[in-house]
């Protein structure tokens, strides 16, 4: 079957790591992962999560399958995270929300779903988009609308909002909550208020990639789109994911919920929901959404994990600042300030690929073609040697 077949393309990212591990050099930095790193360059396991462990490894007492829906004490305070407690929305029980592997599980999952009511859609995408959605909506038709402008650093709105508001009803516009990955820009809350009532308007359906929230400005205002949408009764779908902000990237565990425009409606949308599950993988896997469900219903492991997503967002925030005024002190040329009006890990940082390329090649510093970064890469023992070298590039 194979015989006459050419290989698929390996994975950009996961190659790159792969160089980077085979690298023997001992200034290498790996720029490229997408996962957090500490100052040491450890993913760590958040000391809340160990404890939320402790506690379900006393409690276990089956390995049973879970509900097609997943974890049942995971579902309320998940919705309650994303949307806020206070949220219309779900007093008014138009939210539905299943516990799936991973955030890539929940689009996915949406994905499918969507093909079954909406199989003449097409799916505008950003400009760039994380690499993974492409394929994640391959069934469907796709469009970009733009998004990062490369001459001014930042965001062409007006071009954004301009095509959002030719997007013909029924299409569905896949949205970046905050931290858009790669680009690292993410809308203004007024901004945010402009795309709504576009959406409103024009009754495109928003699906909603919440993959880093509390990376950007905090658990709470990094709501804001999510909120904002919801509160105008189309329908909606948020794939949220509890790799970053709950560091449980290897145990799979993210969230796909429905907004409807009534409660008969997302009890609807439920049970076809759960038909799509039970073909594609059953039922997800127990431990992570175990983990999330006990910390958010811990007053105390819930403060002790606000304060490791904050101290996550703050060691990123520094080594944006950093490495601005490493740039700056080195007399690079050029405005890198940029870099700390961006949210998250990412950062479109504009160095061009034959930049990357010697930087790799000569420096072992290791990040992905089109110049975007993982400032948690970054510590400060290695950013000197990062805008040494960077310095070096862009002289030479
Ligand atoms: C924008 C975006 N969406 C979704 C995901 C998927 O996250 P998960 O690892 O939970 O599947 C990622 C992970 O890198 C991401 O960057």
């Amino acid at each position: 079957m194979w015989h006459n077949v050419q290989a698929a393309p390996a994975d950009v990212i996961l190659g790159l790591t792969e160089a980077f591990r085979a690298d023997a050099n001992p200034h290498k930095v790996n720029l490229g992962v997408g996962v957090y790193k500490d100052e040491v360059g450890l993913t760590p396991i958040l000391q809340a999560v160990k404890e939320a462990e402790k506690i379900l490894v006393a409690a276990e007492v089956s390995k049973n399958y879970l509900p097609i829906p997943g974890e049942v004490s995971f579902a309320v305070p998940v919705r309650e995270l994303i949307f806020g407690a206070g949220h219309p929305a779900l007093h008014e029980k138009r939210v539905v929300t299943a516990h799936t592997p991973g955030g890539t599980g929940a689009l996915r999952v949406g994905a499918e779903l969507l093909r079954k009511f909406l199989p003449k859609a097409t799916v505008w995408i950003s400009n760039p988009t994380w690499s993974n959605h492409k394929g994640i909506f391959a069934a469907f038709p796709q469009k970009e609308y733009p998004y990062y402008d490369p001459a001014h650093m930042g965001i062409d709105f007006p071009a954004m909002l301009e095509t959002l508001n030719q997007v013909p009803a029924g299409d569905i516009v896949l949205l970046h909550a905050c931290c858009h990955n790669p680009s690292g820009f993410d809308l203004q809350p007024q901004q945010w208020d402009e795309l709504v009532a576009v959406a409103a308007a024009r009754k495109w359906l928003p699906f909603v990639d919440f993959a880093y929230q509390g990376f950007a400005q905090g658990l709470a205002d990094d709501r804001y789109a999510v909120a904002k949408l919801a509160e105008t009764g189309l329908d909606m779908l948020v794939a949220s994911s509890y790799s970053k902000n709950f560091g449980l990237y290897n145990e799979r565990c993210g969230a796909l919920s429905l907004v409807a425009p009534s409660e008969h409606e997302a009890t609807v949308a439920m049970s076809h929901l759960k038909t799509v599950i039970r073909v594609l993988y059953s039922n997800p896997p127990a431990h992570g959404g175990l983990i999330v469900a006990t910390i958010l219903a811990n007053q105390g492991l819930r403060a002790l994990w606000e304060e490791e997503v904050a101290g996550m967002r703050r060691r990123i925030v520094e080594m944006r600042h950093l490495l601005v005024e490493g740039l700056k002190e080195r007399g690079v040329s050029g405005d890198f300030s940029f870099i700390t009006r961006q949210n998250g890990m990412f950062s479109y940082t504009g160095l061009s690929d034959r930049v990357v390329d010697w930087l790799r090649g000569e420096k072992h510093i290791y990040m992905v073609a089109g110049g975007r970064i993982n400032l948690a890469g970054l510590t400060t023992k290695n950013i000197a040697y990062v805008c040494d070298s960077i310095r070096q590039a862009l002289a030479g």
